[in-house]
């Protein structure tokens, strides 16, 4: 299928479309794998350090543009895809809107664990010989390497993100019963994402990027969103870095 020994994914989320892969060195790509799914994403082998093994990239919502919003994701396709590449580490950068107090649009949070309010997804392979998703929801070790990765240390140190089914906004009253459940943050992509990475073993974790502040909770600061090429130019050289720290 490719020529080089790739064993991390870099799912890219907000902002990844049109994103201009130059300085990352492209050595493979884009190209697509045909899954029990359906077509994947598009996706481009990395090289960014000749020192280092490639690691792989996919635009979550669509190569050049905004082409599907979360609600609309084959989810299965990708992850199944990231298996025939022999991936075993994803590393996914995530908009979020804040729900926790103090934090702010442009805050990097890495999230420990996940509640998932989706309704429609379709959250296993259904496959009776796959063992069903279970253990931490994200990789302690991929986690890790997010971690170590990060320029400052990370507003809430162990952050619950709540995934909700899209695409609309969350409702006010919505968004206060996520926080009093303990969310801190809120996005509409890691689930079934996350789960299915899980059935077939591989490590998963998130970068989470605050793009604004969830319904409700601007707590009287002005309104403020982020939803620009920032996003991506701050998430993908920090999850390079996790991709070289991490031991496969
Ligand atoms: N809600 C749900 N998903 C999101 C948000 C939000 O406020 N911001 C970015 N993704």
């Amino acid at each position: 299928m490719n020529s080089h020994d790739v064993s991390t994914l870099i799912m890219g989320g907000t902002a990844a479309y049109g994103l201009d892969l130059t300085p990352w060195r492209p050595v493979q790509g884009p190209f697509t794998l045909q899954t029990p799914y359906g077509e994947s994403p598009p996706i481009t082998l990395l090289q960014p350090d000749p020192g280092q093994p490639p690691v792989a990239f996919c635009s979550r919502h669509g190569r050049d543009a905004l082409q599907h919003s979360a609600a609309f994701l084959n989810h299965r396709a990708v992850i199944w895809a990231a298996k025939m590449l022999g991936i075993s580490t994803i590393f996914s950068w995530n908009g979020v809107g804040a729900i926790a107090e103090g934090l702010e649009v442009g805050n990097l949070v890495t999230p420990a664990d996940l509640i998932d309010f989706t309704r429609k997804r379709i959250t296993t392979f259904g496959h009776p010989d796959l063992r069903p998703a279970s253990g931490p929801t994200f990789h302690p070790a991929a986690r890790a390497a997010i971690i170590a990765s990060l320029p400052n240390p990370n507003p809430i140190p162990i952050p619950t993100y709540v995934c909700t089914e899209g695409p609309r906004l969350e409702t006010e009253a919505e968004i206060e019963l996520y926080r009093r459940a303990g969310a801190d943050v809120v996005g509409m992509t890691l689930s079934p994402e996350i789960f299915l990475a899980q059935e077939l073993g591989i490590r998963y974790a998130s970068l989470c990027y605050v793009t604004n502040y969830a319904t409700g909770r601007a707590l009287g600061r002005a309104p403020k969103r982020q939803f620009g090429p920032v996003v991506a130019r701050t998430c993908l050289p920090i999850l390079i870095r996790a991709a070289a720290l991490i031991d496969h």
